[in-house]
């Protein structure tokens, strides 16, 4: 079976504050965040082609792309109004590209553009002669608190702590996140809401994925200090 990644890579950025917008244009340590992160990928071997989910007719795409893309990138402009959604869509194109179901799909966030060719190739290591697949995640550090009186949405101001919720056995999912081609239609062919990563559609169907330790660089660039805090470690590693 090949390995495929698919990199949804059309949101809006709405956290991330201002400047060039979405986030994964925007420019650190000399890139955009999405070369940072296709540069990462196209060096693991074991990928056969890198897919790569756009907005469609999104303004800012043609002039923030790399001008030449690696070899084994395509990029597509089917993106849809959630990650999930998105990731929908690029698993269709997928399919046009030639990939089967037996293959397998690592879907990775365009904004996670710290993670690295070792990372995805011990997922890779881990999960491939597995029968449901995983994902990177990393052991919760910090003490988990619930909210009393919790509703959905924003988080206001005068919140006060309902309980302390035990940290053991509580992981932070990352990506890539790795399953067949097959489960992953037949997991994102059902209803779409509250669907945040590949694997909790996986676990609808009664599957177990895999946790696979990662390390807490890989985090989602998501807010807008954490463009500086990306862009540091970029320049330490390249030192
Ligand atoms: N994504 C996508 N299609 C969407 C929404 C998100 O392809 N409709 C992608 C983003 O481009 C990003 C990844 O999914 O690479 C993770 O999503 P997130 O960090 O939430 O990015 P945004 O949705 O762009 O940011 P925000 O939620 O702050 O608007
Ligand atoms: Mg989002």
């Amino acid at each position: 079976a090949r390995a495929w990644a698919l990199v949804p890579a059309a949101g809006q950025g709405s956290r991330a504050g201002t400047g060039v917008q979405p986030k994964q244009y925007r420019r650190i340590a000399g890139h955009s965040l999405l070369e940072h992160t296709l540069h990462a990928l196209v060096q693991v071997q074991a990928l056969a082609r890198v897919l790569v989910v756009v907005a469609p007719g999104d303004p800012l795409r043609a002039a923030h792309l790399p001008t030449s893309l690696p070899q084994r990138v395509t990029v597509q402009a089917v993106g849809g109004p959630t990650r999930a959604q998105s990731v929908r869509n690029g698993l269709a194109a997928l399919q046009t590209l030639g990939a089967q179901a037996h293959d397998w799909v690592l879907v990775h966030d365009a904004a996670r553009c710290l993670v690295t060719p070792a990372l995805v190739e011990r997922l890779i290591d881990r999960c491939r002669h597995d029968a449901v697949g995983g994902l990177l995640a990393l052991p919760l550090a910090d003490t988990l608190k619930q909210q009393r009186d919790a509703q959905p949405g924003s988080v206001d101001a005068d919140a006060r702590v309902a309980q302390t919720v035990s940290r053991q056995g509580k992981w932070l999912a990352q990506t890539p996140q790795m399953f067949r081609l097959g489960l992953l239609c037949e997991a994102l062919a059902a209803d779409l809401q509250d669907v945040t990563d590949e694997a909790s559609a996986v676990e609808r169907l009664g599957y177990h994925p895999l946790l696979v330790p990662s390390s807490a660089q890989n985090f989602k660039v998501t807010y807008p200090e954490d463009f500086a805090l990306a862009e540091a470690i970029l320049r330490a590693r390249s030192e």
